[in-house]
This record gives structure tokens, sequence and C-alpha cells, in this order.
């Protein structure tokens, strides 16, 4: 039997874009492009505007994001990428979908809870986040969704509200499934935490030259004497700069590691990676910032493809709810 691979991935418009989410969530995202039968890549702008309440920031945020996207080799003629506001059938159906579904379910949801505790004011929109995101996902007969374990619960309630509707009104929406990353290593950040925003430890992906020295010259190390030998499995330096090697230079860099690497070399070594690796992206960035109405037009692309596949799921919809 051969299975039609329909793949989509929402993207939250939170800030600069760093190493952590580049090899936690872009890379591995990016991988369906051109694989899959169709993907689809949005910005989720109304989710963001349940944390985001600056227009001049969130105006900033999702265009950055597309074109970080962009940079780091998105090919928008081999999927459909689009800002979710775009697209007003997204709400339309979030809005049909919270009628089916039940309080407890959106009260289990621990991401709620958790963005609360951090501070995010209690809105309705946070608590039915939920709700908008299987619409996401629903109105384009997607099957498989691949996702960061933070996500998994999110998908849990798609796939129920999915069934919820189609045993109210009868098989409309094809319940996806979800593709859980658990196998991308947590990227640590240079404190040795998980790198995060909120922690300040972040390499970023777009940075100024200065900017990626300091942090990867501040990344922590421990004691040992300059010409010890040196851990590679506990050094943070080598757990980053892993990332960007083959199996076989990382064999060779851990060696240099066992051998006495000085940690200050092991650092001028990482920073040199990564600046080869970096260099064609941020060129890219460049060039694609300066090419007026590039991004316009390819996200207008996007939303009208979007809008015809979303547009035949309402349709079915609204015949299968009786408000057609
Ligand atoms: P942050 O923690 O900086 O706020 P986000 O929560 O916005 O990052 O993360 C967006 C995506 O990037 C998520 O899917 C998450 O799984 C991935 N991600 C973020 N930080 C890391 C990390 N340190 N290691 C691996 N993946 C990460
Ligand atoms: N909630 C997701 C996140 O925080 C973003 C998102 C919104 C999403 N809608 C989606 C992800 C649909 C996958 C599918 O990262």
């Amino acid at each position: 039997m051969v299975i039609v691979m329909r793949v989509l991935s929402g993207i939250q418009p939170s800030g600069a874009l760093h190493l952590g989410n580049y090899f936690g969530s872009m890379k591995p995202n990016l991988e369906y492009v051109g694989k899959a039968e169709s993907s689809f890549y949005f910005v989720a702008d109304l989710h963001a505007l349940t944390t985001i309440q600056d227009p001049k920031e969130l105006r900033q945020l999702r265009k950055d994001i597309v074109l970080d996207y962009l940079a780091c080799g998105f090919d928008p003629d081999k999927a459909t990428l689009y800002y979710q506001s775009d697209i007003p059938y997204h709400t339309e159906l979030a809005w049909i979908l919270s009628t089916v579904s039940p309080m407890g379910l959106l009260e289990r949801a621990v991401s709620f809870k958790e963005k609360v505790e951090k501070g995010i004011s209690p809105s309705v929109g946070l608590f039915t986040y939920p709700v908008l995101m299987a619409a996401d996902i629903l109105l384009y007969d997607i099957n498989l969704v691949p996702v960061g374990r933070d996500q998994k619960q999110h998908l849990e309630i798609t796939r129920d509200l999915a069934i919820k509707f189609n045993n109210t009104y009868g098989e409309t929406l094809v319940v996806p499934e979800p593709l859980v990353r658990d196998d991308t290593a947590i990227v640590p950040g240079t404190d040795g935490q998980k790198m995060s925003k909120s922690y300040g430890n972040t390499i970023p992906l777009f940075g100024s030259d200065a900017v990626i020295k300091k942090a990867i010259m501040s990344i922590v190390t421990d004691s040992k004497g300059i010409n010890d030998p040196k851990d590679p499995a506990t050094c943070v330096i080598f757990q980053i700069h892993k990332l960007f090697l083959t199996d076989t230079e990382r064999k060779a860099l851990a060696a240099e590691y066992k051998e006495g690497l000085p940690y200050g070399e092991a650092k001028k070594k990482l920073l040199q990676t990564y600046m080869d690796f970096s260099a064609p992206m941020r060129t890219k960035r460049q060039e694609l910032e300066k090419k007026a109405g590039y991004l316009e037009e390819t996200l207008a692309s996007g939303a009208k493809k979007a809008c015809l596949v979303a547009g035949k799921t309402m349709e079915k919809v609204r015949k299968a709810t009786g408000l057609q």
C-alpha cells in the first residue's frame, strides 16, 4: 500500500533563531520539502498574538522567520509557505471545532498551565490555542505532523477533535499521525543548560560576527589544565561542535580533545566551523532582504495555494454541519 505523505509544520515567530532551533526543529522539518507529496509550512502569527501584543514587533518577527527559513534552504517552489492569518479558514474552522471541544480536554493541556506559570496572561485565546492548532492541521488533509516532544499533547488533541467532529457529523476530516522527534538531541547553550532564548545562553544563527564570537568564546568549560586530556562526552564545546560534523570528522575531533586540545583552541575551531557553515546562509539572507517584493510575492503565492486546499475542506465542513 502506498501511503501518500502530506506534511504540515507551523512555525512560531518568537525571536531570533538559535542553533537549538536550527538543529532541533528547522533542519528536521526541512527534510520533508520535496519528499512529501505535498508539504505546508506556515508562520503561526495568530498563535503568536497570545504572547506578542506589539504590532511592530510581530510584523518584524514574522518577516524575519520567513527570511530565516528561505536563507536556510527552504524552497518555496517545492512546498507551500504562508502566513496563517492570510487564510481566514483557520479561524473559521477553529470556531466550529471549539463547538465540539469538551472543556475538560483543553483543561488537561499542560502547555496552557506551563505558559501561565511563566507569567503569560491566561487569555481565552491562550486556553483555546490547541483548537486553532487543530484547525491549522485538519484544513489540509494532513497525515503527518513532525513536532518536538513539547507539542505531542497538542497533536493528541487534534486527533481527538477530528474524531469527535467525524462522530458528530460523519467522516469529514482526516485524522493525522504525529511524528514526534524523540530522537533530536537537546542542543546545550553556552552555559551547558538547554539552549533557549529564555535562558540568555544562545548562539544565534544569524548574529553579527562579533555576537557569535562572543557567544562561542563564553561557552563554559571545566577546570582541566591547558594540555590535559579533555572528555568530549561532557564538554559543551564538543557537544555543540559535533552537530556540524560527519561521523568521521566527529571521531577525529574527539581524538584531538582526548590528546589535550586546549579549550581556547577548541573554541576557535568551533567558531571557524560555525562561520564556514553559516556564511552561505548569511549571504543568502542579505540578498533576500534586498530583493524588493520577493518575500511578499512568495507569501502571496503560498497563501493562494493554501487557500485552494483549505477552501475545499471548509466546503465539506460547512456541508457536514448544515452551514451550507
Ligand atoms: P526557545 O526555548 O528558545 O524559546 P522555542 O521554544 O521557540 O525555543 O523552540 C522552537 C523549536 O525549537 C521547538 O520545536 C523546540 O523543540 C526546538 N528547540 C528549541 N531549543 C532547542 C534546543 N536547545 N535543542 C533542541 N531543540 C530545540
Ligand atoms: N504550537 C506550535 C509551536 O509552539 C506551532 C504550531 C501552530 C504548529 N500550529 C501548528 C505546529 C500546527 C504544528 C502544526 O511550536
